[in-house]
């Protein structure tokens, strides 16, 4: 069923966010039947912009970063429904002239749709628009008024706290859609599916049957023109409290009652209070940062990160980080997360991987133990999309020797004729659907952030003295390999 009539109000229209993901998005969106019968998308921004000039530049987007391309005229129809309207957000009486689009809609479909207000903005200016919004009336309709938040959600815990006071105090909760785009990917969604539709793993999903988890979002681009925001963030606060951390809430939660948002939720809020909360004196025994030097990467010569652009030259700002989680409740008592991300990595993949125990009592003869290796379920986000399983097996011929195999489910060969949306594609719809499940929730986005802080305080305390530590290609810095090896384990990176 398709959702309601909607008006999609897009701050920051001009930008980036909006040509490479949104427009793009709802492009697909329109493509694959899902975009209402009655809808407009109206981009808001500085750019003096035409209605088609803002089309034009749009379709750019399309044709450089949407899955689908433009064919048969498909753009047309669409871009119908697109328009521009110059606007200062920091002129107040600007905002009258959306209440007063959104009659002429109104008028012209005769129904009340739903207004969408999506902040792609610098998070500096968030809090003044979303205060200028909670004066026009259309706001105050809490059914049919969204607002729709981007990363980053606050700096650290005490200005997440504080935007989120002002958020809720300006809206109801249930019209805040703060967004982690790795909700939205498909591959996420199915560790829900893996998880609780099926009747044979959660009985080995706990302490007894799991040895340890990973989590790996490994990328190989840098920080390219972000310097400037990235100076602001670093691998902790970009990847690891958001991302990293709602993987691992996916991995590690209770099974949900039901798919209502706010019980997915509370199952994962859980998980993030239950997490261990390191002293600020041992973050050095479960964290590791690391800095990209200059290097070679697939053949090209890169700068360091501390050349980039608008990054300080002193910068102690850590593109890569690694960390021990532990869970502190009955089911994960005792089992170390490890999880890592970083830039200029050898690989571009992110990957969960569980490994569980070995068996209990080895009843083979000694030279079928050579091969032996821990079951594991690997599950591949991007852009591999497969889960696989590895089990021992008999080698054919006649003695009784062992080795690991892998039994794979591979998105694209289970479903060659259907393709994958987009997170973005995904999560617009949830919010033009009015559901938030997969989208955090003020006290989830708080618990976050106080898993990281100890570690962020930490590391603002003793500024690192071997940065850059890792050069690029590489799979970060030798601390990241020791932080696991002490415990016996390995990182496990796929061929
Ligand atoms: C963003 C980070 O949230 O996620 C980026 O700000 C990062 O630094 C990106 O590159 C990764 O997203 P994806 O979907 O490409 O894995």
């Amino acid at each position: 069923k398709k959702p309601k009539a909607s008006v999609i109000f897009i701050f920051g229209g001009s930008g980036d966010l909006n040509q490479r993901k949104l427009t793009p998005a709802l492009y697909n969106l329109f493509i694959d039947g899902w975009m209402p019968e009655k809808f407009a998308i109206v981009g808001l921004g500085r750019t003096q912009y035409s209605d088609d000039k803002f089309r034009d530049h749009l379709s750019k987007g399309i044709q450089e970063f949407s899955r689908r391309k433009e064919k048969n005229g498909i753009w047309k129809d669409f871009s119908q429904h697109i328009s521009y309207m110059p606007m200062d957000a920091e002129d107040d009486a600007s905002y009258k002239s959306l209440s007063d689009r959104v009659k002429e809609y109104e008028k012209d479909w005769g129904v009340n749709p739903n207004v969408i207000f999506y902040l792609a903005v610098a998070p500096q200016l968030v809090p003044d628009i979303a205060q200028k919004l909670s004066t026009i009336k259309l706001c105050s309709d809490t059914q049919t008024t969204r607002i729709v938040v981007e990363k980053p959600f606050g700096h650290d815990l005490k200005s997440a706290r504080e935007l989120n006071k002002l958020l809720t105090s300006l809206f109801d909760e249930d019209q805040i859609y703060r967004i982690d785009h790795y909700l939205g990917k498909e591959t996420v969604q199915n560790i829900l599916a893996l998880r609780f539709a099926n009747a044979m793993f959660e009985p080995i999903w706990n302490r007894n049957y799991i040895d340890h988890v990973q989590i790996t979002v490994a990328e190989t681009v840098g920080v390219e023109e972000r310097g400037g925001y990235y100076e602001q963030s670093g691998a902790l606060r970009d990847m690891v409290q958001n991302h990293i951390l709602q993987l691992l809430c996916m991995v590690a939660m209770e099974p949900p009652v039901n798919f209502e948002a706010n019980e997915i939720r509370n199952k994962k809020v859980a998980v993030l209070n239950a997490i261990r909360k390191f002293d600020r004196a041992e973050v050095q025994n479960y964290a590791v940062r690391g800095q990209y030097g200059d290097g070679w990467l697939k053949g090209k010569k890169v700068k360091g990160y501390r050349q980039e652009e608008k990054v300080n030259p002193q910068s102690n700002v850590e593109t890569y980080a690694a960390v021990k989680f532990y869970i502190d409740n009955w089911r994960w008592h005792r089992i170390p997360f490890y999880v890592r991300t970083g830039k200029y990595l050898h690989q571009k993949t992110s990957v969960i991987t569980i490994q569980f125990r070995p068996a209990p009592h080895y009843a083979f003869p000694a030279e079928a133990a050579e091969t032996w290796r821990p079951n594991r379920l690997t599950i591949s986000i991007q852009p591999e999309m497969d889960i696989r399983l590895r089990f021992q097996a008999k080698r054919p011929g006649q003695t009784m020797s062992l080795s690991p195999v892998d039994m794979i489910f591979s998105y694209t060969e289970a479903y060659p004729d259907e393709h994958e949306p987009e997170a973005y594609e995904t999560l617009l719809l949830d919010v033009m659907e009015g559901n938030p499940a997969q989208f955090m929730r003020a006290d989830q986005v708080e618990a976050a952030w106080e898993v990281v802080m100890p570690i962020i305080e930490a590391w603002e305390q003793r500024p690192p003295i071997d940065f850059p530590n890792y050069a690029p290609d590489s799979w970060g810095p030798e601390d990241a390999e020791a932080l696991i090896a002490r415990d016996g384990h390995n990182w496990i990176n796929l061929p």
